[in-house]
């Protein structure tokens, strides 16, 4: 049969994390595969998105978003981003943050251009790329503290270079990247005129005293960022596809028109309702932030039991550690007697890299769970030794 399929969409297939869900949910093991956080909303949210539903706010806002959620999207982009930003013109709400990348990959980027980003990358970052099909350049983070070579940056950029993705905290590896690396890519995206997209979804999971910093807040660039951020994380409501863009007017205005094609506004009592999250103390943060710390320290924990040796996350709820202290042979290796024999999902590290052998000795795990369920996989870790020893021949 012909094939029918776009050029745009060669390749790109199921990832690793959904099979891995899949054959999780079949085997009944507990899932620290795929990065969903089952903790519950908070409380005045849910409270509130009853109340647009109930109150009837059903019809499509404006593409933008509504006009209240972006005022208050700007005052915390001021506050706590360093980044100051007029609510009509440069804030968009986007259907998750996922809708803001996807607007502004579309928007921006095509066949021709470069764009440049970091390995290990979150799998949607390179996917959505991938259909704008521009050619993508790869900086690797190496080492414990997941850094990278400046000369490797600097050689990454070219006169064809349309963007620099850089997703601070960061999904795969945790890295929260520092003011002199931030620095950094900002001077050579103004030497090499080029846009920044930022994805800082994770901006309030933070760790070890490490801090967010927006690159949009550097000299020089709030100009040419494109700051995506939302409210899956930070409110547990992953499901509710709100997040938003914030970028100069004349860019946000662009993403606005593509964003209104795809899929015409965000949910709009959800848009309602998630403003009640702005009210919300900012002890909510400080806790939350030490939540992640104890899942994250009992996660280490259970890994170091077992020979797996952790690169300790700077932000994020994601671990990723290596496997070869543990005796087993290679990422895949390791996911499958994981998920077979103590019944934990988790993902080969190798799909997260550009270079699929940079990865191949790590597995990812997310801690962003429920405790009952983290004691259950943390005590299916503790069984790794001896399902080894059962599978020698
Ligand atoms: C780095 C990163 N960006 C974006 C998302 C998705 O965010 P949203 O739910 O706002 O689309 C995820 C979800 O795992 C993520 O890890």
């Amino acid at each position: 049969m012909t094939s029918f399929e776009a050029q745009r969409i060669a390749g790109l297939a199921q990832s690793d994390i959904r099979l891995m869900s899949r054959r999780c949910m079949e085997l009944g093991g507990v899932n620290l595969g795929q990065g969903i956080c089952d903790q519950p909303t908070p409380d005045p949210v849910k409270a509130a998105a009853i109340a647009a539903i109930t109150g009837d706010e059903s019809i499509y806002s404006k593409y933008e978003g509504i006009d209240e959620l972006r005022r208050r999207i700007a005052h915390k982009m001021s506050d706590y981003n360093g980044v100051s930003c007029d609510p009509d013109s440069e804030v968009l709400v986007t259907a998750g943050s996922t809708g803001g990348f996807v607007a502004a990959a579309l928007s921006f980027i095509e066949p021709g251009d470069e764009v440049i980003l970091f390995s290990p990358f979150y799998g949607y970052h390179m996917n959505v790329l991938r259909l704008a099909q521009p050619t993508l350049k790869s900086v690797t983070l190496r080492g414990a503290d997941f850094s990278f070579d400046p000369d490797e940056l600097r050689a990454a950029f070219s006169d064809k270079t349309k963007a620099i993705l850089v997703n601070t905290p960061s999904n795969p590896c945790g890295k929260v990247f520092t003011r002199d690396e931030l620095s950094l890519i900002a001077e050579l995206c103004q030497q090499h005129d080029c846009l920044a997209i930022t994805d800082e979804i994770y901006e309030y999971i933070l760790y070890d005293g490490h801090e967010h910093l927006s690159l949009a807040s550097l000299p020089g660039m709030r100009e040419r960022t494109i700051t995506l951020s939302g409210f899956s994380k930070t409110y547990n409501m992953t499901g509710w596809r709100l997040g938003y863009a914030v970028a100069p007017a004349a860019l946000t205005a662009r993403m606005g028109v593509v964003a209104d094609l795809v899929y015409i506004c965000a949910p709009t009592p959800l848009q309602h309702g998630v403003l009640a999250a702005f009210d919300l103390p900012a002890q909510y943060y400080v806790d939350m932030a030490r939540d992640y710390e104890r899942k994250r320290a009992q996660t280490m924990q259970a890994c170091r039991a077992v020979g797996l040796e952790p690169l300790v996350p700077q932000g994020s709820y994601y671990l990723m550690v290596d496997v070869r202290g543990a005796g087993l042979r290679d990422d895949r290796h390791a996911a499958d007697v994981l998920l077979q024999h103590c019944g934990v999902a988790a993902v080969p590290g190798s799909s997260f890299f550009t270079d699929p052998s940079d990865g191949r000795h790590q597995l990812r795990l997310c801690f962003a769970k429920q405790d009952h369920d983290l004691q259950r996989a943390c005590d299916g870790i503790a069984q790794l030794p001896q399902a080894l020893r059962d599978a020698r021949p």
